[in-house]
């Protein structure tokens, strides 16, 4: 009935109120007692004095020009939960502003962020906060952390403190704090972190400051780490963690880990390094080892770091490693250099990445790769080869070779493989043979011939190719029949037919831009019509005169039914006008 969605509308107006962004320089007379919520952000107030808002449970003042909360100003605000004060002033007046923040006893979410704010200050602002759950101080200027900051506010469980300018954090800080599990230190000026205690934790980010060293100290606490980000740091070595740990995702990319030199050579001198930091006397325990075979790790981004040789040993440990991104290193080729314990002369000991199925090698100068690597990898799907110097060959061609190649056929578990951009200069018969390629990317490779039967052993498979930007003529592309082709990319080449083996395919989308297309094959695009949504073709030069394909496409058009393929074949129609107009404008 219209009196009750009246009463409705009143009960909501009473429970929230947002003055967002109304150019108020004082908080609003005569706010109803009732409210639950109220919205200030946005506006030019510079003071609060006493609000009377009993029920009041959030409230947020951020980006105002706040500098003076009157001391008795939130001391009505009893059931006060989460307030948010950031961009502010409030690193003046900070014995009244104090006194007021002292007074909300009940927060628990605060938000402190750009007040340009000081140890001291924060200090002050956290006293009295037993309930304070989440803590957010983005963007002030605290230089140290130390144990009085959280003394009253021991209840924390997520504290995000980047963008400041932190060097120190004092032993005693962060291991009171018994429920936190989110630690944020990212964008600070932190330069090892020499002994890590903090149990607790599930997350930790340190992503962007300085730090050279991670040590934890071995012992036996289990530490619940599940997420450590030390990206965009100086590392120069693996992070020694806890022994016992949760660990699955660790970002390492934009270090300096594998800096020149071997991966033995790396991994004695962190060893070295952690028995200096910890000062213990054993000399010849792997310590990182015996560390890092019980991590639980899943996911390990090395990207853009220093490395020169894969660390086989390091990560090939048992780890349950099922994603590895390698890209941006300085990897030439992947050795086989491992040490054969029982038999020193010979470096043939097969080890297993047991459970990877992602790998990106993207961008590393790349020429070789050791079979014994590729057999080590039993379970991979993807693998990014883009931007390197793989020459791919099969078995039965590889003795007639004189350079190294690549033989992808061990690699029977593969999916999708990216040879974008590595100058391959011939694609032999049969190169995927025993693969099940889903997708393959061989997009600017200027120089490659393919041959007729390069992609015959994966025809059944494969689902997606992209053979762009590889200055390719039509004299020159044959492709096998290939049913479950659903996306084909030959853009950017010199063709003017499509092969016709292309009419097994169940086509959905084709990108054939910027060719030398004149027309196209009608009975071809009669039988492509059937499953084509998407087809790209602007950038050729259309005979106006010769478009019975076109006609056929608006036909299809005509009799088909569901409205997502009327939109797509809009598309199809609407990129084939644009060519139109182009080719009909000199006869106007
Ligand atoms: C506080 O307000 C700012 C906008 O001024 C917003 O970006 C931030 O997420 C808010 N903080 C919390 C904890 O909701
Ligand atoms: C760590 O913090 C940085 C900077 O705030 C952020 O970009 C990154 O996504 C965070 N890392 C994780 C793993 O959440
Ligand atoms: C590395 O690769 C993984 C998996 O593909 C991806 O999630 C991650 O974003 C990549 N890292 C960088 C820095 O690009
Ligand atoms: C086809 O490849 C080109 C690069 O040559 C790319 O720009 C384009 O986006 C691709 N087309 C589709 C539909 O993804
Ligand atoms: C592309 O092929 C043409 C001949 O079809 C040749 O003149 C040109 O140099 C080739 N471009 C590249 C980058 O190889």
């Amino acid at each position: 009935s219209p009196g009750a969605s009246l009463l409705l509308h009143l009960h909501s107006v009473c429970l929230f109120q947002s003055w967002n962004n109304h150019n108020l320089s004082t908080v609003p007379l005569d706010l109803d007692a009732r409210l639950r919520s109220l919205d200030l952000s946005n506006n030019f107030i510079r003071q609060l004095s006493t609000l009377a808002l009993p029920y009041l449970e959030q409230l947020d003042v951020s980006n105002n020009q706040l500098d003076l909360i009157s001391e008795g100003a939130f001391e009505n605000l009893a059931r006060l939960e989460r307030l948010n004060l950031s961009r502010n002033e409030l690193n003046n007046n900070l014995g009244s502003n104090s006194k007021a923040l002292q007074s909300l006893s009940g927060l628990k979410n605060l938000d402190l962020s750009m007040n340009g704010l000081s140890n001291d200050a924060v200090e002050l602002y956290l006293r009295n906060k037993p309930s304070l759950d989440q803590l957010r101080m983005t963007g002030n200027v605290l230089t140290r952390l130390s144990p009085n900051l959280f003394r009253q506010s021991k209840g924390l469980r997520t504290i995000i403190i980047d963008e400041n300018l932190i060097s120190e954090i004092d032993q005693g800080t962060f291991e009171p704090l018994s429920q936190l599990e989110t630690l944020t230190l990212a964008k600070n000026n932190l330069a090892c972190i020499c002994d890590f205690r903090l149990y607790q934790l599930k997350y930790l980010n340190l992503s962007r400051n300085s730090v050279e060293f991670f040590v934890t100290r071995e012992n036996d606490e289990l530490y619940k780490l599940e997420i450590l980000d030390l990206s965009y740091n100086k590392l120069l070595y693996f992070p020694v963690v806890p022994k016992f740990n949760h660990l699955k995702y660790l970002h390492l990319q934009n270090n300096m880990v594998g800096s020149l030199t071997s991966e033995a050579t790396m991994v004695s001198e962190a060893n070295s390094l952690y028995r200096e930091i910890v000062r213990e006397k054993t000399v010849t325990k792997n310590n990182l080892h015996s560390i890092w075979r019980l991590m639980p790790l899943i996911y390990i981004d090395l990207s853009y770091n220093h490395f020169t040789s894969f660390p086989i040993e390091t990560l090939s440990l048992p780890l349950p490693l099922e994603t590895l991104n390698f890209s941006y290193n300085c990897l030439q080729n992947i050795n086989w250099d491992i040490r054969n314990y029982s038999d020193p002369g010979s470096s043939l000991r097969q080890l297993y990445f047991h459970s990877l199925k992602h790998l990106e090698l993207k961008s590393n100068g790349l020429g070789y790769i050791s079979p014994f690597f590729l057999s080590a990898l039993p379970k991979i799907e993807t693998l990014n080869l883009q931007d390197n110097s793989v020459q791919p060959c099969s078995s039965t061609q590889q003795e007639n070779l004189t350079t190294s190649c690549v033989e992808f056929e061990q690699l029977q578990t593969l999916k999708h493989l990216n040879l974008k951009e590595n100058n391959i200069k011939i694609l032999q018969r049969n190169t995927f043979q025993r693969t099940s390629l889903v997708s393959l990317n061989l997009a600017k490779n200027v120089h490659m011939v393919m041959h007729e039967g390069a992609l015959e052993s994966v025809r059944a498979s494969l689902q997606s190719l992209i053979i762009s930007e590889i200055n390719m003529s039509s004299a020159r592309l044959s492709l096998p029949c290939m049913p479950g082709l659903t996306q084909l990319n030959v853009s950017n080449n010199h063709l003017d037919t499509l092969p016709s083996s292309l009419s097994c395919s169940s086509l959905r989308g084709i990108d054939m831009r910027n060719n030398d297309f004149k027309t196209l094959d009608q009975s071809l695009i009669h039988n492509l019509s059937a499953h084509l949504t998407n087809m790209y073709v602007s950038g050729n030069h259309f005979n106006c005169c010769d478009s019975g394909w076109l006609t056929i496409l608006n036909q299809t058009e005509l009799v088909t039914k569901v409205p997502h393929y009327l939109v797509s074949t809009a598309s199809v129609a609407f990129s084939v006008l644009v060519q139109w107009a182009i080719c009909l404008t000199p006869l106007i």
